[in-house]
């Protein structure tokens, strides 16, 4: 309980002394941010007489369906009792609350308009839209201006007109690594809904699972997916459930490496004679598909063929990422072929699988998507490019006359800060192409890769950083504001979590799961000083498979630990304004005290717990830490200065502390140490361990991945390099 109360404390202080620019207020709590935004006065009261009627050509079952779910969803955040007339009569009337009208049925495409215009007085609301897709859009941002506050349930006056700065907002769901139920997959298209993207990229086929029912070949799902896979009705169940949310779904067969799935049940397709069985590791393996044989295209034909129908998007995915071409090689017959047709390496010959992978997908109507491994002269315009490896691609790409979306940067499996995904942009102000190959930049996916995620975790790496990603692709360019963005997605969050999203509440689960104990309070107050390594760190600290437990602390630990963020916003805060602060100090000591205290919180904890054992060095360096840093606050704001010889054994337990253990580090090294070497005052500028290019931001956020491509994902994919 106590702990509880100065947590509460401290994250009130925070609230009340988080910078807002004063041009950010017109962006209320809303994510993405609205290309205009013009606040009125006075606000609209919503009660529990609140109505609407939907009008127009436009006003098709989906936009009616939407309606519906928007009223769901703002009588569960109110409270408020409708009369069943609110959810059944939305026909147009004298009298109602809002209106919400589109000239046209949309379709679920690239490039459909999304535009809408919300207008909100003291009397009610209007939303008009082109189509009922942008119209769906609108009732997003309506959901989001809700607030229940001492007023009561108001929306602010506000004529908010509207439309996405890309037309490809994706996020890439993998089914491979682990499969996700339909239930997850479901549950994630509403969070994407909520923050507008409107593409789900699901990879459905890699190296440890083939994720589909197949009719013509069913070993593919029979052998290749250990009964885990989704048949063809909940296929269609997905893409109806996302189309109704205007997202198109774009699967992903991944080929001609990370086929290993495949050639389980029909080894004729590789390049090697087998027998093959289901990959349970990570990282880059060998089994191909034979490139050469007339009969891979014939099988590859007939199998896209029924992909094709069964997904009706205009596009389809075929990977061709990270083939390490050792299969092709070691094959003499692929060699002769290579040598017949001039090919002078296996990439060239990756080239030719790829001509034929586009004229089979044209030929069943789609139009060829691949990571950025495909992009060659040969290949029509009409692909699309992924680029994963860096944006130069993608720019290459454009300036070729090809489209392109972006997933450099974007890679939520790598444990990254918001803020770094957040001003990530595919198409900054100074990008290296002409305004006309511009245009063939099409937006962005967030991938989330899925060796260490579960379902039960899944959310927790998506949401909320997804939502300041949909930003990223939604809203005009010079959005950039991170304390903006931080302030609004806590609230985001919040919202995320009322959807049914589990990102929040699995952690406490998790956790109770983990000590076997009811009161969590002091392991979550842990978990908030620390993150799982970041990068491809953690399949290289640890060998990791399929069968690897994902219920540990690395796993219950959030990216982005907002309370050792806000305890290093609070500190640059003191460091920047000389300590004079009271409101930031009063709230570095709360994090400082809190995090003092715990760890004798948990001694009982650790004893009884041996799946924690592996973070209690960490949790007693959490103490520690804690105790240097609040004796180094003393000492600034008495304005006195501290001895080196004071510094430097504290400045050595650091260095140890920011080794990481189960796969977590700390997250509040970095400002402690800034802390105590401020207290040594300007001699603690040439202190080794204090200077200015001396850091230990190993354990903090890293901007950059330390590798790129092909190397970086064999190493991290558990190579054991
Ligand atoms: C990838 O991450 N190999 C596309």
């Amino acid at each position: 309980m106590k702990l509880r109360m100065i947590a509460a404390t401290a994250a009130a202080t925070i609230a009340w002394t988080s910078p807002v620019a004063a041009e950010n207020a017109a962006t209320l709590d809303l994510m993405p941010v609205p290309r205009s935004t013009e606040l009125g006065a006075g606000a609209y009261i919503v009660g529990a007489d609140f109505s609407v009627a939907v009008e127009g050509a436009g006003a098709t079952d989906r936009l009616r369906a939407g309606v519906g779910r928007m009223l769901r969803r703002l009588s569960d955040h109110t409270s408020l009792f409708f009369q069943p007339a609110t959810f059944l009569d939305l026909s147009a009337r004298d009298g109602v609350s809002m209106t919400v009208s589109a000239a046209r049925g949309g379709a679920v495409e690239l490039g459909e308009d999304e535009s809408y215009t919300l207008t909100v007085t003291a009397e009610g609301v209007r939303l008009e839209a082109v189509t009922d897709i942008g119209a769906l859009r609108g009732l997003q941002t309506l959901l989001q201006l809700v607030t229940l506050d001492e007023r009561g349930i108001t929306v602010p006056a506000v004529e908010i007109t509207d439309a996405p700065r890309f037309p490809w907002r994706g996020l890439m769901i993998d089914s491979s690594r682990h499969f996700m139920p339909v239930d997850v997959v479901k549950r994630n298209l509403d969070g994407m809904a909520a923050v507008k993207l409107n593409v789900m990229h699901w990879h459905l086929a890699d190296d440890q699972g083939f994720r589909v029912e197949c009719l013509a070949f069913p070993k593919l799902h029979q052998m290749g997916s250990d009964g885990r896979y989704y048949t063809r009705h909940q296929i269609r169940e997905v893409i109806a459930f996302a189309a109704e949310r205007g997202i198109r779904v774009m699967p992903e067969f991944d080929l001609p490496g990370h086929a290993t799935s495949w050639v389980v049940g029909y080894p004729e397709l590789a390049s090697q004679p087998g027998p093959y069985e289901i990959e349970r590791g990570w990282g880059i393996f060998k089994p191909t598909v034979d490139p050469t044989r007339e009969e891979t295209y014939q099988f590859l034909d007939t199998f896209f063929g029924e992909m094709a129908e069964l997904f009706d998007d205009d596009f389809l995915h075929i990977g061709g990422d990270e083939n390490t071409g050792e299969h092709w090689n070691d094959n003499a017959e692929i060699r002769e072929f290579m040598e017949e047709n001039g090919y002078a390496d296996t990439h060239e010959l990756q080239q030719y699988f790829s001509q034929r992978m586009q004229t089979i997908l044209e030929g069943h109507g789609k139009r060829m998507v691949g990571w950025d491994e495909i992009l060659q002269p040969e290949l029509p315009t009409s692909i699309v490019i992924q680029s994963w490896r860096g944006r130069e691609a993608l720019y290459e790409a454009a300036g070729r006359g090809y489209s392109g979306i972006l997933s450099n940067g974007y890679y939520i499996d790598l444990i990254q800060p918001t803020d770094f995904h957040y001003l990530n942009d595919p198409l900054p102000e100074d990008a290296p192409i002409s305004a006309e190959a511009a245009k063939r930049v099409l937006g962005g996916e967030a991938t989330m890769w899925a060796e260490f995620v579960n379902p039960e975790t899944v959310d927790s790496r998506i949401w909320p950083r997804t939502a300041a990603i949909a930003e990223r692709f939604w809203s005009p360019r010079h959005v950039r504001d991170v304390d903006d963005m931080y302030r609004r997605l806590d609230r985001v969050s919040l919202r995320l979590e009322g959807l049914g999203l589990q990102h929040e509440r699995n952690q406490r689960m998790m956790l109770r799961r983990l000590c076997q104990c009811r009161d969590v309070d002091a392991l979550e107050v842990f978990l908030g000083t620390v993150e799982p390594v970041k990068i491809y760190n953690r399949g290289q600290q640890r060998k990791h498979t399929s069968f690897s437990p994902l219920t540990r602390a690395v796993d219950a630990a959030r990216p982005d630990a907002s309370p050792a963020r806000r305890f290093r916003q609070a500190i640059d805060g003191l460091i920047d304004g000389g300590f004079h602060d009271t409101d930031l100090l009063e709230e570095a000591r709360s994090w400082l005290r809190l995090w003092q205290e715990n760890h004798a919180a948990l001694e009982e904890i650790f004893r009884s717990s041996p799946a924690l054992s592996e973070v209690e060095s960490l949790s007693r360096d959490v103490s520690e830490i804690s105790l240097s840093g609040l004796a180094a606050l003393e000492i600034l704001a008495d304005g006195e200065t501290a001895s080196r010889d004071w510094l430097r054994p504290r400045l050595d337990r650091l260095r140890a502390a920011k080794e990481p253990r189960g796969q977590l580090e700390l997250m509040i090294v970095e400002p402690v140490k800034r802390l105590l070497c401020v207290a040594v005052g300007e001699k603690g500028s040439d202190e080794p361990g204090c200077r200015a290019d001396e850091s230990m931001a190993e354990a903090a956020p890293s901007h950059r991945p330390r590798c790129l491509g092909l190397a970086c994902r064999g190493r991290y994919r558990g190579s054991g390099l």
